[in-house]
């Protein structure tokens, strides 16, 4: 049976830790959903990792609606969370409410993200809870706000740390379903997931938090530079490299194909 958003706050309280990855395509999501990821995000970091962009900001809700379809019809078990892109909820919620909408529909996933906890996000993330619409929530380091914060650890004053984790309180309050802790002190994520009873998914949080999130480019080597917290699970990129390598050998000295 599929993953539903009900589950993973059972997960929560049974301490059992939740496993999330990104996707951008068919392809990718079939074999991360087969290799059992209990979510599957459909992160606007694939502007960086499957459009070649050098930050979030330039996709589009056209461009999230075509990847999160793609990755949807890619998906049989996992959640698929779709993000909610730069400046497509941030005018209104009346204006997330039309976002969120049109990717629910048109890619059939079951949940939106969006960043942001600040007062008028909360209330972003109560409206679209009140139309049914699933919200996780995103704070600490938040890329779309990359040209304020830059890509740094957040939350490493105490002020600064205190603000997060009155936004992950808020975020909470007002219906999100869990939260992602972005490149946060492994203390501070330690004090949300113990705030708050939704799951908290960390990325650059620590082992605290009630699940974790990589980008799947990352974790699989296929990207150049990796964030100072990801792990390496594989070199695919240099052994994709070698093997196509490998056929253009073949190819110019006609070993490939066999007569
Ligand atoms: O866009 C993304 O991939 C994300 C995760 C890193 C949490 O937001």
């Amino acid at each position: 049976m599929a993953v539903s958003v009900r589950q993973l706050g059972q997960w929560k309280g049974q301490g059992r830790a939740i496993a999330a990855v990104t996707a951008w395509d068919w392809l990718w999501a079939r074999l991360v959903d087969r290799a059992g990821a209990d979510v599957i995000l459909v992160g606007d970091s694939l502007g960086m990792v499957a459009l070649g962009h050098r930050t979030t900001l330039p996709l589009t809700l056209d461009d999230m609606v075509h990847h999160g379809a793609a990755v949807v019809r890619g998906v049989e078990n996992a959640l698929v969370v779709v993000d909610l892109p730069f400046l497509s909820y941030q005018e209104s919620p009346a204006q997330a409410l039309r976002s969120a909408g049109r990717i629910l529909k048109e890619t059939g996933a079951a949940a939106v993200k969006l960043e942001g906890g600040y007062p008028e996000m909360a209330e972003t993330v109560a409206r679209l809870v009140r139309a049914g619409i699933p919200v996780m929530g995103h704070v600490g380091l938040t890329p779309q706000a990359v040209h304020q914060v830059g890509y740094r650890q957040q939350g490493t004053t105490p002020e600064a740390g205190e603000k997060i984790y009155q936004e992950a309180i808020a975020l909470a309050a007002a219906g999100a379903f869990a939260v992602v802790l972005e490149h946060v002190p492994t203390e501070l994520a330690a004090r949300v997931t113990g705030a708050i009873a939704v799951p908290t998914i960390g990325i650059g949080a620590g082992a605290a938090c009630d699940g974790q999130v990589l980008v799947t480019a990352d974790l699989l080597g296929l990207t150049d530079q990796v964030p100072p917290f990801a792990k390496r699970y594989e070199s695919l990129g240099d052994r994709a490299i070698a093997a196509v390598g490998q056929y253009v050998e073949e190819v110019r000295s006609r070993q490939f194909p066999s007569p």
